[in-house]
């Protein structure tokens, strides 16, 4: 009697090891073709978790996935295309980045071979062409007929929305060039300007894998952000913010306003709540509240999974948060969606504040109410 109940919990420590969802793909928005493609590679072909990545994300630039990702898209006030993008190994903790990358399509590919081919982490800008042509990659215009387009119907708005602030002539109104205002009154108040950052300019691919050995990795790849001031990088190629994986806890990709975004480093601090014992849909939900605090009207959303395959994934600003995921445990890919927290909105899922000390100061205030 002894010796068999011993074998049944064999058994199910047995069934439960087997049961880890293993490999996994997940990955920001309804991009499934990248979804599909990275799955080909860690479950058919049972490759690393970073050729998925790669490979998966290569998909979104050539498919230039809502016109967010890849050539042709979200042009810069001059109408030009730059790509930002990062590929993370969470064996090794190498790290390849490329920032404000120009005239070269394959941005992930690149960034592989920053931490393949060199000691570096991230190159930038024109020198980042240098080096990927010298890799063996073609140059080629990343502007396309589109950008054009929006650029010259941006110019007949008076370049509105656009990124400036504290600058002559005022930048609500007019197109620059701009000088900076001398004397800019010291403003201690929190940002409230809304995102312009919605869900037709959402921007990055960010997507994780767990391969078949267990082995995390994390990448990104995005043309950022449309009308931004020549120059811009947003967190996507940023270790830690657009992505971040470490297999001894989990991973994390981030997407929405990048420019708040990086100031949390979303994605590695994601990563640590997991460390520290939380549930990735806990850790999620912990990130966005941590953002919410400072700047409550910018868009943001992440995406964290542990080393289980166990997901979780909170936004705010965006309407909703789709995620594609393909997993052992599944026979096609899955969209899942989430809807996000707004503005003045403290519904549990979307980021709660709804913790023991609220509840408390809300039954005091009812308390209060009826004495009156
Ligand atoms: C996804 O792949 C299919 C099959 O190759 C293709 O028909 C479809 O257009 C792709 N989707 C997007 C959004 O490009």
């Amino acid at each position: 009697m002894k010796l068999s109940n011993s074998i049944i919990i064999l058994m199910i420590a047995v069934v439960n090891i087997s049961c880890k969802r293993l490999p996994i793909v997940l990955n920001t928005w309804s991009f499934t073709n990248a979804t599909i493609k990275a799955w080909d590679v860690a479950y058919r072909e049972q490759r690393s978790a970073i050729d998925a990545v790669e490979e998966g994300c290569t998909v979104c630039e050539v498919e230039q996935c809502d016109t967010d990702v890849g050539y042709g898209g979200s042009p810069d006030e001059h109408g030009e295309t730059t790509l930002d993008s990062m590929i993370m190994d969470g064996k090794t903790m190498k790290v390849g980045a490329v920032a404000g990358l120009r005239n070269i399509k394959e941005a992930i590919s690149v960034a592989r071979r920053v931490f393949e081919q060199t000691k570096h982490t991230l190159l930038a800008g024109d020198a980042a062409t240098e080096f990927a042509v010298q890799m063996g990659f073609k140059k080629q215009s990343l502007s396309t007929s589109f950008n054009e387009e929006v650029i010259n119907e941006w110019k007949n708005r008076n370049c509105q929305p656009n990124y400036w602030q504290n600058v002559l002539p005022s930048p609500e109104e007019s197109c620059g060039p701009y000088k900076k205002i001398e004397s800019v009154q010291e403003s201690n108040e929190i940002e409230n300007g809304m995102s312009f950052v919605n869900e037709q300019s959402h921007d990055t691919i960010g997507m994780l894998v767990i391969d078949i050995n267990g082995n995390i990795a994390a990448g990104t790849s995005t043309n950022g952000l449309t009308y931004k001031i020549p120059g811009r990088v947003g967190d996507s190629p940023i270790p830690g913010s657009g992505a971040y994986a470490d297999n001894s806890a989990g991973g994390a990709v981030a997407t929405g306003d990048g420019d708040i975004i990086m100031r949390f480093g979303a994605s590695f601090l994601g990563v640590e709540f997991l460390r520290n014992g939380y549930r990735p849909q806990q850790a999620a939900e912990m990130v966005i509240d941590r953002i919410n605090k400072y700047y409550p009207a910018r868009s943001a959303a992440i995406l964290i999974v542990d080393m289980e395959g166990n997901y979780g994934s909170a936004c705010q600003i965006f309407r909703s948060f789709p995620i594609s995921i393909y997993h052992s445990e599944l026979n096609e890919v899955k969209v899942e969606t989430i809807s996000c927290r707004q503005l003045e909105d403290d519904t549990p899922g979307s980021g709660s504040f709804l913790d023991a000390n609220n509840i408390l100061l809300v039954g005091a205030a009812i308390l209060y109410a009826k004495i009156l």
